[in-house]
């Protein structure tokens, strides 16, 4: 058989892999199994194409065990919590890699055709934006730079500028592909300024929705370089990370409340903020011992997860309260908001390693008609995700973002170390109200207590 003919039905199976594997994403129960067949799906995607003839190895063993150490490395050292910051970086690199694809064929061919010069054009003008954004996406969410929004007079206008003159170099490229070499140089060069002027006016929670967004980005850019190179596979997976990364925007901005032109214009974090001394009520602490008095008599208990429970690695602690609650008797459920924590997903990621079956696992919606009748509500290092300012406060910059109805419990208890706030920066109302009890401490270390009182 042709050895072409043969890479393209490799490529179909591989395609094939790509999209079970996805639509086993939707699930936890079938998520790993779905991750490890789009992983099979692509590495035997790479084997057919290191099949094509003439290819120089040389250049590709080198990129092979660059990628690998990389790839290694950054699964081993790079902590659950700066996953949206390593996803940003790897946006970015897919970004570059269709730029710098674009890029050395426009080099080859000199004058490329017409179609070749316009998806050469695409590649580097959604490579670049998604480049220099991402770089500034994981400065941000790194805090290298100040994360909140960068808002200044005349911004979208120097945007849409930018963006006219870009499409009207591409004009000229596209219309005669061998025109000066100047103007396509222009077009590198603006395009990864665009990337970084459009994540300025972005900040704070609105910064995962904007990581999606440019996660579809590098798809757009990859499927754009797979037509440049006319590679199948490149187009095929390219698209699919480019329509899943606008669904999973879609679903984020939803979420939130927003609409993507609001998170994309409408600048995050420049909202003016309340003063402690503004919030009614007062807070109250609360010890071990009373919270052990409190969960011993509830019947029936929720748990919600947020991004403190990452950083304390509670998960495995808080599994076991929820079984000593449902030996005592209790009813007991978990409430995952869909942007808790820092990473799509990332309240189930960690519930499922520590083993919370999943028919305790109750999304937003599910869960908030049910609260009225909770006799206990313990929050666990989250923040943002229950502030009930979102519901009415139309100052706060979370206004509009369904929350975890958490307030409408009969009891609230919040676990976290301090009165310090979460992602968004601003304090949280349920703390001071007259149903909430505030148990400071490390939630690993406090539910360790907690479970300690069940025990003794
Ligand atoms: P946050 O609002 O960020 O609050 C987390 C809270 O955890 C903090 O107030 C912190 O208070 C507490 N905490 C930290 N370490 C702790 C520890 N060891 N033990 C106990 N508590 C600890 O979290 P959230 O409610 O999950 O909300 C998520 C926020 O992140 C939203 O604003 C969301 O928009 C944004 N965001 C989401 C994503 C996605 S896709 N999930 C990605 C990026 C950003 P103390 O310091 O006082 O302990």
């Amino acid at each position: 058989m042709n050895i072409s003919i043969l890479i393209n039905l490799t490529y179909i199976v591989s395609a094939v892999f790509f999209i079970f594997g996805l639509k086993m994403l939707s699930s936890p129960a079938t998520a790993r199994k779905g991750n490890l067949l789009s992983a099979s799906g692509m590495l035997l995607a790479v084997l057919a194409t290191l099949a094509t003839r003439g290819l120089n190895f040389q250049w590709i063993i080198i990129g092979a065990l660059l990628g690998t150490v990389l790839g290694i490395l950054s699964a081993k050292l790079v902590a659950m919590t700066a996953m949206p910051q390593m996803v940003a970086l790897f946006n970015g690199s897919g970004g570059l890699a269709s730029l710098l694809v674009g890029w050395t064929v426009y080099n080859i061919l000199l004058s490329p055709d017409k179609f070749t010069t316009f998806t050469i054009f695409l590649s580097i003008l959604i490579g670049g934006v998604t480049f220099t954004g991402s770089v500034m996406a994981w400065a941000k969410l790194s805090e290298k730079i100040k994360s909140n929004a960068i808002l200044y007079k005349g911004q979208q206008i120097v945007n849409f500028t930018i963006l006219a003159v870009i499409l009207v170099c591409g004009f000229f490229l596209c219309v005669n592909p061998a025109t000066s070499y100047s103007i396509f140089l222009a077009i590198v060069f603006l395009s990864l300024i665009l990337g970084i002027l459009l994540v300025l006016p972005i900040g704070g929670a609105d910064m995962p929705v904007v990581i999606s967004l440019l996660n579809s980005y590098s798809g757009l850019a990859a499927c754009a370089a797979g037509f440049v190179i006319q590679n199948n596979i490149l187009i095929v997976a390219g698209s699919l990370v480019g329509a899943s990364g606008l669904i999973l925007t879609n679903i984020m901005c939803k979420a939130m409340n927003r609409s993507l032109s609001n998170v994309l214009f409408s600048g995050f974090g420049a909202t003016v903020k309340k003063k402690d001394a503004e919030y009614q009520g007062e807070v109250k602490p609360i010890n071990v011992e009373d919270t052990y008095l409190l969960l011993e008599a509830a019947q029936s208990v929720v748990l919600v997860p947020g991004y403190g429970l990452a950083v304390a690695q509670a998960q495995h602690v808080a599994r076991e309260l929820g079984e000593i609650l449902e030996s005592n008797g209790a009813e007991v459920k978990y409430a995952i908001h869909p942007v808790a924590g820092r990473m799509p997903g990332h309240m189930n990621v960690l519930l499922a390693e520590a083993n919370v079956s999943y028919d305790q696992l109750f999304e937003m919606d599910d869960i908030n008609p049910l609260m009225e009748s909770v006799d206990v509500c313990i929050v666990i290092g989250a923040n943002d995700v229950v502030n009930p300012a979102a519901r009415h406060d139309e100052s706060s910059p979370i206004y509009g973002m369904p929350i975890i109805n958490a307030d409408k419990a009969k009891t609230v208890i919040v676990l976290k170390r301090s009165m310090a706030t979460g992602f968004a920066g601003i304090q949280n109302e349920l703390f001071f109200f007259d149903n909430t009890r505030m148990l400071f401490g490390d939630a690993k270390s406090t539910i360790q207590n907690v479970l300690g009182e069940f025990k003794s």
